[in-house]
């Protein structure tokens, strides 16, 4: 069942349109990414549900109230605001305080409620510790508790990683899962970064200039972009434009026929012989062929290429190769050591072409 119903959703600043009817729902203890590039609405979006903007058109419902109108702190909710503004001169005990004071909750409530939120960020005995006191992953789950310790039916994050450096990052998306999960809370997260929202994330909004590009599951998402926005925007991607071709008798496998003369076998069956399409390609999906007189049985998807750039990253090189006129990116084992300028064949399994709409 939805806890969280936004519908038709839109909001302007002057000429600016920041949310475009927006529709998403969220089911009761999921996890609802919305990513999308800088300026695309995420934050607008989160502040509506928050009740600190009034959108020009749509509804929102939470647990089946209309809340679209209802001041912020009636709302049930909790925000963790993007760079999570701490009072700086309030001991956290104070900014965990504030908004249950402002609620008039008697004092001896508070002081328990801050201790069993104390506990809940494992941050037990740190209510007299400033906010400069503390580590950026501190801060951080100082900003979460002052979420929770409202009790809020949902809540909101407004990119709650992006101020630590990125060990700390990929460490604290582990922490916030098993905490979300053990209170069963149910969570909107706006981010910015792909691979945070496909490892936290039940469900994902992929938002473009204020406009709904695709949501799905993490997995749907990866595995069948809708466009190129979104196959270039959830994972370094490299791209081959040119026409639907034929099919194969295969189900669902496409040739795409590119004007510099390259054909290319994958999988799609929703385009129609000579719509124009995208070959996105994963960094790992290029295999080098070495020996070329090696009997093989693959007969399709056989590439010659240059290799034009290469960064060594330890166990494996990022090279960039010049194919027709196009350039693709790949990561491979480090035993393949070419040299810029070097010609190089390789394979492309068609199950690991994407198709996608060019726009
Ligand atoms: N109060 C405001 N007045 C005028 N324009 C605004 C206001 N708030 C947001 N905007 C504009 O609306 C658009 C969406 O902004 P929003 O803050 O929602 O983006 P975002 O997706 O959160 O971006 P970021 O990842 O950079 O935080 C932007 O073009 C922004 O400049
Ligand atoms: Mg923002």
């Amino acid at each position: 069942m939805a806890i969280l119903k936004v519908n038709n959703l839109s909001k302007s600043f002057g000429n600016v349109k920041a949310v475009q009817g927006v529709n998403f729902e969220a089911a009761e203890g999921e996890v609802l990414s919305l990513l999308g590039p800088s300026g695309c609405g995420k934050t607008t979006t989160l502040r509506c549900i928050a009740g600190f903007e009034n959108p020009d058109v749509g509804e929102i419902h939470l647990d089946n109230r209309k809340i679209t109108t209802i001041p912020p702190e009636k709302r049930g909710i909790g925000m963790v605001f993007q760079n999570y503004a701490l009072w700086p001169h309030m001991t956290v005990y104070g900014n965990l305080a504030f908004g249950l004071q402002i609620r008039k909750v008697p004092k001896d409530e508070i002081t328990k409620k801050i201790k069993k939120v104390l506990g809940m960020v494992q941050l037990e005995g740190y209510e007299n510790r400033y906010p400069r006191q503390m580590s950026g992953g501190q801060q951080q789950r100082i900003a979460m508790a002052r979420a929770l310790v409202f009790e809020p039916e949902i809540m909101l994050l407004d990119e709650p990683l992006s101020n630590l450096d990125a060990q700390l990052r990929e460490e604290m998306r582990f922490e916030f899962t098993e905490l979300q999960r053990k209170l069963g809370i149910t969570a909107i997260y706006v981010t910015h970064d792909q691979a945070e929202a496909l490892v936290i994330s039940d469900k994902i909004v992929i938002l473009d200039q204020g406009k709904i590009v695709q949501s799905g599951s993490p997995k749907e998402i990866y595995s069948s972009p809708k466009n190129k926005f979104v196959a270039g925007f959830i994972a370094v991607t490299s791209f081959i434009d040119g026409r639907i071709d034929s099919f194969t008798e295969e189900k669902k496998k496409v040739i795409v026929k590119t004007d510099d003369g390259l054909v290319i076998h994958g999988f799609n069956n929703s385009f129609d012989i000579g719509k124009k399409v995208s070959v996105a390609m994963r960094m790992n999906v290029i295999k080098f062929i070495q020996d070329e007189n090696k009997s093989d049985k693959n007969t399709v998807n056989i590439f010659k290429g240059k290799i034009i750039q290469s960064s060594y990253l330890g166990n494996i090189i990022d090279y960039k190769i010049k194919v027709g006129n196009w350039e693709v990116r790949t990561k491979s084992d480090a035993k393949y050591n070419f040299k810029v300028g070097e010609e190089v064949t390789f394979y492309l399994s068609p199950e690991d072409i994407i198709v996608t709409r060019e726009e």
